[in-house]
Protein backbone atom coordinates (compact mmCIF):
# COMPACT_ATOMS: atom_id res chain seq x y z
CA UNK A 1 0.00 0.00 0.00
CA UNK A 2 1.59 3.29 -1.11
CA UNK A 3 2.02 6.08 1.57
CA UNK A 4 -1.31 7.84 0.13
CA UNK A 5 -3.59 5.04 -0.14
CA UNK A 6 -2.75 4.44 3.80
CA UNK A 7 -2.63 7.76 4.26
CA UNK A 8 -6.61 7.75 3.31
CA UNK A 9 -7.11 4.64 5.46
CA UNK A 10 -6.19 6.21 8.17
CA UNK A 11 -8.48 8.90 7.80
CA UNK A 12 -11.36 7.34 7.35
CA UNK A 13 -11.49 5.17 10.43
CA UNK A 14 -10.81 9.08 11.95
CA UNK A 15 -13.94 11.17 10.63
CA UNK A 16 -12.93 14.09 12.17
CA UNK A 17 -9.36 13.91 9.91
CA UNK A 18 -11.06 12.86 6.78
CA UNK A 19 -12.18 15.58 5.37
CA UNK A 20 -9.00 17.68 5.93
CA UNK A 21 -6.79 15.19 4.60
CA UNK A 22 -8.69 14.31 1.76
CA UNK A 23 -9.10 18.29 0.89
CA UNK A 24 -5.68 18.28 1.07
CA UNK A 25 -4.63 16.05 -1.19
CA UNK A 26 -7.24 17.06 -3.77
CA UNK A 27 -5.53 20.72 -3.16
CA UNK A 28 -2.48 18.79 -3.86
CA UNK A 29 -3.29 17.45 -7.07
CA UNK A 30 -5.07 20.67 -8.43
CA UNK A 31 -2.14 22.35 -8.60
CA UNK A 32 -0.65 22.67 -12.33
CA UNK A 33 1.53 25.58 -11.94
CA UNK A 34 4.18 26.67 -9.42
CA UNK A 35 2.02 29.30 -8.35
CA UNK A 36 -0.48 26.88 -7.36
CA UNK A 37 1.78 24.53 -5.70
CA UNK A 38 2.72 27.42 -3.41
CA UNK A 39 -0.69 27.64 -2.73
CA UNK A 40 -1.09 24.86 -1.56
CA UNK A 41 2.16 24.51 0.37
CA UNK A 42 0.69 27.72 2.35
CA UNK A 43 -3.09 26.09 2.55
CA UNK A 44 -1.28 22.79 3.85
CA UNK A 45 1.90 23.62 5.70
CA UNK A 46 1.88 26.84 6.56
CA UNK A 47 1.31 28.53 10.13
CA UNK A 48 -2.07 28.99 9.52
CA UNK A 49 -2.70 25.64 6.98
CA UNK A 50 -4.37 22.26 7.35
CA UNK A 51 -1.11 20.19 9.49
CA UNK A 52 -1.12 22.51 11.84
CA UNK A 53 -4.72 23.41 12.24
CA UNK A 54 -4.74 19.49 13.27
CA UNK A 55 -2.00 19.94 15.97
CA UNK A 56 -3.97 22.56 17.30
CA UNK A 57 -7.01 21.42 18.17
CA UNK A 58 -4.91 17.87 19.20
CA UNK A 59 -5.86 19.11 22.90
CA UNK A 60 -9.75 18.51 22.14
CA UNK A 61 -9.88 15.45 21.09
CA UNK A 62 -9.79 11.81 23.86
CA UNK A 63 -6.17 11.21 25.20
CA UNK A 64 -6.38 7.79 23.60
CA UNK A 65 -6.80 8.69 20.17
CA UNK A 66 -4.34 11.52 20.36
CA UNK A 67 -1.19 9.45 18.92
CA UNK A 68 -2.55 8.24 16.33
CA UNK A 69 -4.05 11.53 14.97
CA UNK A 70 -0.61 12.92 15.76
CA UNK A 71 1.01 10.34 13.25
CA UNK A 72 -1.78 10.82 10.69
CA UNK A 73 -1.13 14.51 10.48
CA UNK A 74 2.95 14.05 10.09
CA UNK A 75 2.33 11.62 7.52
CA UNK A 76 0.05 13.81 5.46
CA UNK A 77 2.94 16.79 5.93
CA UNK A 78 5.57 14.59 5.01
CA UNK A 79 3.61 13.31 1.81
CA UNK A 80 2.35 17.00 0.59
CA UNK A 81 5.92 18.00 1.22
CA UNK A 82 6.99 15.44 -1.44
CA UNK A 83 4.71 15.49 -3.43
CA UNK A 84 4.96 19.51 -4.25
CA UNK A 85 8.94 18.88 -4.45
CA UNK A 86 8.25 16.34 -7.00
CA UNK A 87 5.72 18.77 -8.73
CA UNK A 88 7.29 21.81 -8.95
CA UNK A 89 10.56 20.10 -10.04
CA UNK A 90 9.07 18.11 -12.95
CA UNK A 91 7.61 21.68 -13.62
CA UNK A 92 10.71 23.42 -13.85
CA UNK A 93 12.25 20.40 -16.12
CA UNK A 94 9.66 20.68 -18.86
CA UNK A 95 9.83 24.68 -18.58
CA UNK A 96 13.04 24.08 -19.40
CA UNK A 97 12.78 22.03 -22.36
CA UNK A 98 9.76 23.82 -23.84
CA UNK A 99 12.51 26.95 -23.56
CA UNK A 100 14.88 24.70 -25.13
CA UNK A 101 12.44 23.78 -28.25
CA UNK A 102 11.04 27.34 -29.08
CA UNK A 103 14.79 28.53 -29.30
CA UNK A 104 15.53 25.76 -31.16
CA UNK A 105 12.82 26.75 -33.54
CA UNK A 106 13.52 30.47 -32.98
CA UNK A 107 13.67 31.56 -36.86
CA UNK A 108 14.31 35.19 -35.88
CA UNK A 109 17.61 34.49 -34.48
CA UNK A 110 20.56 35.04 -36.96
CA UNK A 111 22.17 32.25 -38.69
CA UNK A 112 25.12 30.93 -36.89
CA UNK A 113 28.04 31.41 -39.03
CA UNK A 114 30.66 28.63 -39.65
CA UNK A 115 34.34 28.92 -38.23
CA UNK A 116 35.94 30.06 -41.75
CA UNK A 117 39.89 28.40 -42.00
CA UNK A 118 42.16 30.04 -43.27
CA UNK A 119 45.58 29.10 -45.58
CA UNK A 120 48.57 27.91 -43.70
CA UNK A 121 51.63 31.06 -43.66
CA UNK A 122 53.44 28.89 -45.19
CA UNK A 123 51.07 28.16 -48.11
CA UNK A 124 50.71 31.69 -48.13
CA UNK A 125 54.18 32.15 -48.98
CA UNK A 126 54.76 29.38 -51.45
CA UNK A 127 51.48 31.08 -53.21
CA UNK A 128 53.43 34.15 -53.16
CA UNK A 129 56.73 33.35 -54.19
CA UNK A 130 55.21 31.08 -56.83
CA UNK A 131 52.60 34.03 -58.03
CA UNK A 132 55.75 36.26 -58.42
CA UNK A 133 57.24 33.65 -60.94
CA UNK A 134 53.96 33.09 -62.74
CA UNK A 135 54.20 36.88 -63.46
CA UNK A 136 57.52 36.61 -65.26
CA UNK A 137 56.69 33.69 -66.99
CA UNK A 138 57.33 30.99 -65.48
CA UNK A 139 54.79 27.78 -64.84
CA UNK A 140 54.36 25.37 -62.20
CA UNK A 141 55.45 21.73 -62.13
CA UNK A 142 56.07 19.17 -59.61
CA UNK A 143 57.74 16.04 -59.09
CA UNK A 144 57.65 12.59 -56.31
CA UNK A 145 58.60 13.03 -52.65
CA UNK A 146 59.47 9.63 -52.72
CA UNK A 147 62.59 9.84 -55.74
CA UNK A 148 65.38 7.98 -57.49
CA UNK A 149 68.62 8.00 -56.05
CA UNK A 150 69.37 8.74 -59.86
CA UNK A 151 67.22 12.36 -59.70
CA UNK A 152 67.92 13.54 -56.28
CA UNK A 153 71.76 12.44 -57.22
CA UNK A 154 73.00 11.01 -59.50
CA UNK A 155 71.58 12.93 -62.42
CA UNK A 156 72.24 15.86 -60.29
CA UNK A 157 76.61 15.93 -60.74
CA UNK A 158 76.34 14.61 -57.17
CA UNK A 159 79.18 11.71 -56.90
CA UNK A 160 78.64 8.56 -54.51
CA UNK A 161 81.38 10.34 -52.13
CA UNK A 162 79.38 13.76 -51.67
CA UNK A 163 78.28 14.10 -48.35
CA UNK A 164 75.05 14.82 -48.73
CA UNK A 165 74.65 10.96 -49.82
CA UNK A 166 75.35 10.60 -46.44
CA UNK A 167 72.78 7.59 -45.18
CA UNK A 168 72.89 10.28 -41.90
CA UNK A 169 71.95 12.74 -43.84
CA UNK A 170 69.12 10.92 -46.28
CA UNK A 171 66.06 9.36 -45.59
CA UNK A 172 65.91 5.83 -47.55
CA UNK A 173 63.28 4.12 -48.58
CA UNK A 174 64.55 1.24 -50.42
CA UNK A 175 68.26 0.41 -50.29
CA UNK A 176 69.93 -2.04 -52.62
CA UNK A 177 73.48 -2.32 -51.23
CA UNK A 178 73.73 -1.40 -47.81
CA UNK A 179 76.67 0.11 -47.54
CA UNK A 180 76.35 1.65 -51.41
CA UNK A 181 74.89 4.09 -53.57
CA UNK A 182 72.95 2.89 -56.56
CA UNK A 183 70.39 5.19 -59.14
CA UNK A 184 67.90 2.89 -58.45
CA UNK A 185 67.53 3.49 -54.63
CA UNK A 186 64.57 4.70 -53.33
CA UNK A 187 64.87 8.15 -50.99
CA UNK A 188 62.90 10.90 -49.66
CA UNK A 189 64.29 13.89 -51.73
CA UNK A 190 66.53 15.83 -49.60
CA UNK A 191 65.37 19.03 -52.02
CA UNK A 192 63.18 19.81 -54.58
CA UNK A 193 66.11 20.19 -57.53
CA UNK A 194 65.26 16.57 -59.00
CA UNK A 195 62.68 18.29 -60.58
CA UNK A 196 64.88 20.27 -62.22
CA UNK A 197 66.13 16.69 -64.28
CA UNK A 198 62.68 15.69 -64.49
CA UNK A 199 61.53 18.56 -66.27
CA UNK A 200 64.27 18.83 -68.66
CA UNK A 201 64.32 14.92 -69.47
CA UNK A 202 60.88 15.19 -70.69
CA UNK A 203 61.00 18.80 -72.24
CA UNK A 204 62.65 20.57 -74.67
CA UNK A 205 64.03 24.45 -73.47
CA UNK A 206 62.47 26.85 -73.69
CA UNK A 207 61.95 25.90 -69.89
CA UNK A 208 61.10 28.86 -67.22
CA UNK A 209 60.00 26.37 -64.26
CA UNK A 210 59.07 27.22 -60.66
CA UNK A 211 58.44 24.11 -58.34
CA UNK A 212 57.41 24.71 -54.98
CA UNK A 213 57.34 21.31 -52.67
CA UNK A 214 58.49 19.20 -49.54
CA UNK A 215 61.81 18.36 -49.08
CA UNK A 216 63.01 15.99 -45.89
CA UNK A 217 66.42 15.35 -43.99
CA UNK A 218 67.61 13.57 -41.02
CA UNK A 219 67.90 16.88 -39.15
CA UNK A 220 68.05 16.86 -35.24
CA UNK A 221 64.49 19.66 -34.55
CA UNK A 222 65.63 22.23 -33.51
CA UNK A 223 64.53 26.51 -33.77
CA UNK A 224 65.67 26.35 -37.37
CA UNK A 225 65.66 22.29 -38.21
CA UNK A 226 63.08 20.23 -39.32
CA UNK A 227 63.35 16.66 -40.78
CA UNK A 228 60.47 18.02 -43.66
CA UNK A 229 60.49 21.36 -44.91
CA UNK A 230 59.70 23.47 -47.72
CA UNK A 231 61.46 24.39 -50.89
CA UNK A 232 60.81 26.56 -54.27
CA UNK A 233 62.98 25.34 -57.34
CA UNK A 234 63.34 27.68 -60.12
CA UNK A 235 65.01 27.60 -63.07
CA UNK A 236 65.35 28.81 -66.84
CA UNK A 237 67.07 27.19 -69.35
CA UNK A 238 67.26 28.65 -72.98
CA UNK A 239 69.60 30.05 -75.40
CA UNK A 240 72.07 32.82 -74.20
CA UNK A 241 70.98 32.49 -70.76
CA UNK A 242 73.71 33.94 -68.38
CA UNK A 243 74.03 34.96 -65.13
CA UNK A 244 72.79 38.75 -65.09
CA UNK A 245 69.57 37.15 -66.07
CA UNK A 246 69.77 35.25 -62.87
CA UNK A 247 70.68 37.99 -60.95
CA UNK A 248 68.18 40.43 -62.49
CA UNK A 249 65.48 38.20 -61.93
CA UNK A 250 66.24 37.31 -58.00
CA UNK A 251 66.82 40.65 -57.41
CA UNK A 252 63.17 41.11 -58.78
CA UNK A 253 61.21 38.51 -56.56
CA UNK A 254 63.84 39.66 -53.53
CA UNK A 255 62.38 43.25 -53.80
CA UNK A 256 58.72 42.30 -54.29
CA UNK A 257 58.73 39.39 -51.43
CA UNK A 258 61.00 42.40 -49.40
CA UNK A 259 60.13 45.88 -50.01
CA UNK A 260 61.28 48.11 -53.38
CA UNK A 261 64.76 49.10 -51.34
CA UNK A 262 66.41 45.60 -51.35
CA UNK A 263 69.30 45.16 -52.93
CA UNK A 264 70.45 41.80 -53.51
CA UNK A 265 74.62 40.59 -53.18
CA UNK A 266 76.28 37.22 -54.24
CA UNK A 267 78.51 34.90 -52.34
CA UNK A 268 80.62 32.77 -53.76
CA UNK A 269 79.41 29.11 -52.54
CA UNK A 270 79.73 25.85 -54.41
CA UNK A 271 76.61 23.32 -55.52
CA UNK A 272 77.33 20.13 -57.45
CA UNK A 273 75.15 20.70 -60.21
CA UNK A 274 75.84 24.56 -60.74
CA UNK A 275 78.81 26.24 -61.85
CA UNK A 276 79.46 28.58 -60.55
CA UNK A 277 77.27 28.68 -57.49
CA UNK A 278 76.28 31.73 -55.34
CA UNK A 279 74.33 32.13 -52.12
CA UNK A 280 72.05 35.16 -52.51
CA UNK A 281 71.79 38.00 -49.47
CA UNK A 282 69.00 40.24 -49.15
CA UNK A 283 69.80 43.67 -47.41
CA UNK A 284 67.69 43.47 -44.10
CA UNK A 285 64.47 44.79 -44.36
CA UNK A 286 64.09 45.89 -40.48
CA UNK A 287 66.78 48.15 -39.92
CA UNK A 288 67.96 49.03 -44.29
CA UNK A 289 71.30 47.10 -43.66
CA UNK A 290 72.47 48.81 -40.60
CA UNK A 291 72.39 45.64 -38.48
CA UNK A 292 70.03 44.31 -36.35
CA UNK A 293 68.54 41.56 -34.46
CA UNK A 294 66.85 39.91 -37.50
CA UNK A 295 70.14 40.01 -39.44
CA UNK A 296 72.46 39.74 -36.75
CA UNK A 297 74.21 42.69 -37.02
CA UNK A 298 75.41 41.75 -40.99
CA UNK A 299 72.96 43.99 -42.36
CA UNK A 300 71.91 41.28 -45.01
CA UNK A 301 69.84 38.58 -45.00
CA UNK A 302 70.79 35.25 -46.57
CA UNK A 303 67.64 33.68 -48.55
CA UNK A 304 68.82 31.33 -51.34
CA UNK A 305 71.29 29.26 -53.31
CA UNK A 306 71.34 29.05 -57.02
CA UNK A 307 73.87 29.00 -59.70
CA UNK A 308 74.29 28.37 -63.91
CA UNK A 309 73.59 24.59 -64.07
CA UNK A 310 76.85 22.68 -64.93
CA UNK A 311 76.99 21.38 -68.10
CA UNK A 312 77.30 17.65 -66.67
CA UNK A 313 73.53 18.04 -65.71
CA UNK A 314 72.85 18.62 -69.68
CA UNK A 315 74.65 15.61 -70.28
CA UNK A 316 72.39 13.80 -68.27
CA UNK A 317 69.53 14.86 -69.83
CA UNK A 318 70.37 15.15 -73.34
CA UNK A 319 70.92 18.82 -73.59
CA UNK A 320 74.01 20.35 -75.91
CA UNK A 321 76.00 22.71 -73.00
CA UNK A 322 76.98 24.76 -76.45
CA UNK A 323 73.37 25.23 -77.17
CA UNK A 324 71.83 25.46 -73.67
CA UNK A 325 72.41 27.32 -70.53
CA UNK A 326 70.64 27.80 -68.10
CA UNK A 327 70.35 28.90 -64.30
CA UNK A 328 68.66 27.52 -61.02
CA UNK A 329 67.83 28.13 -57.93
CA UNK A 330 66.27 26.76 -54.61
CA UNK A 331 64.84 28.85 -51.24
CA UNK A 332 63.32 27.28 -48.10
CA UNK A 333 59.83 28.65 -47.53
CA UNK A 334 59.84 28.34 -43.93
CA UNK A 335 63.33 30.81 -43.72
CA UNK A 336 61.60 33.28 -46.44
CA UNK A 337 58.65 33.50 -44.12
CA UNK A 338 60.75 33.68 -40.27
CA UNK A 339 62.83 36.19 -42.37
CA UNK A 340 59.41 37.93 -43.53
CA UNK A 341 57.29 37.87 -40.40
CA UNK A 342 60.40 38.01 -37.62
CA UNK A 343 59.29 34.19 -36.26
CA UNK A 344 62.02 32.64 -34.79
CA UNK A 345 61.43 28.99 -33.82
CA UNK A 346 60.54 27.14 -37.19
CA UNK A 347 58.65 24.11 -34.98
CA UNK A 348 55.93 27.41 -35.05
CA UNK A 349 54.90 26.34 -38.31
CA UNK A 350 54.27 22.88 -37.85
CA UNK A 351 52.50 22.53 -34.08
CA UNK A 352 49.62 23.64 -35.25
CA UNK A 353 48.19 25.79 -32.54
CA UNK A 354 45.55 28.32 -33.67
CA UNK A 355 47.20 30.76 -31.70
CA UNK A 356 49.93 30.96 -33.78
CA UNK A 357 48.68 30.51 -37.56
CA UNK A 358 45.66 32.92 -36.66
CA UNK A 359 48.19 36.09 -36.87
CA UNK A 360 48.91 35.39 -40.65
N1 LIG B 1 69.08 22.27 -53.88
C1 LIG B 1 69.89 23.22 -53.15
C2 LIG B 1 69.63 23.03 -51.66
O1 LIG B 1 68.72 22.35 -51.29
C3 LIG B 1 69.53 24.65 -53.54
C4 LIG B 1 69.86 24.95 -54.95
C5 LIG B 1 68.92 24.78 -55.93
C6 LIG B 1 71.13 25.44 -55.29
C7 LIG B 1 69.22 25.09 -57.26
C8 LIG B 1 71.44 25.74 -56.60
C9 LIG B 1 70.47 25.57 -57.56
O2 LIG B 1 70.36 23.55 -50.82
Amino acid sequence: MDVRQELVKLAESKPELAYLVRESLEAVDRSGTLLEIEGARLAILGKKGRVSEIFKHLSEVPAEDRPEIGRVANMLRRYVEAELARKSEELKESDAEAMQKRQALDVTLPGRRAPVGRKHLLTQVIEEVTSIFISLGYWIESGPEAELDYYNFEALNTPAYHPSRSLLDTFYIMKNEPDKNSPDDVLLRTHTSPVQVRVMESRTPPLYVVSPGKAYRREAIDATHTAMFYQVEGFAVDRGIHMGHLKGTLEVVARKLFGSERRVRFRPDFFPFTEPSAEVDVSCHVCEGKGCALCKGIGWLEILGCGMIDPNVFEYVGYDPEEYTGFAFGMGIERIAMLKYGIEDIRLFYENDVRFLRQF
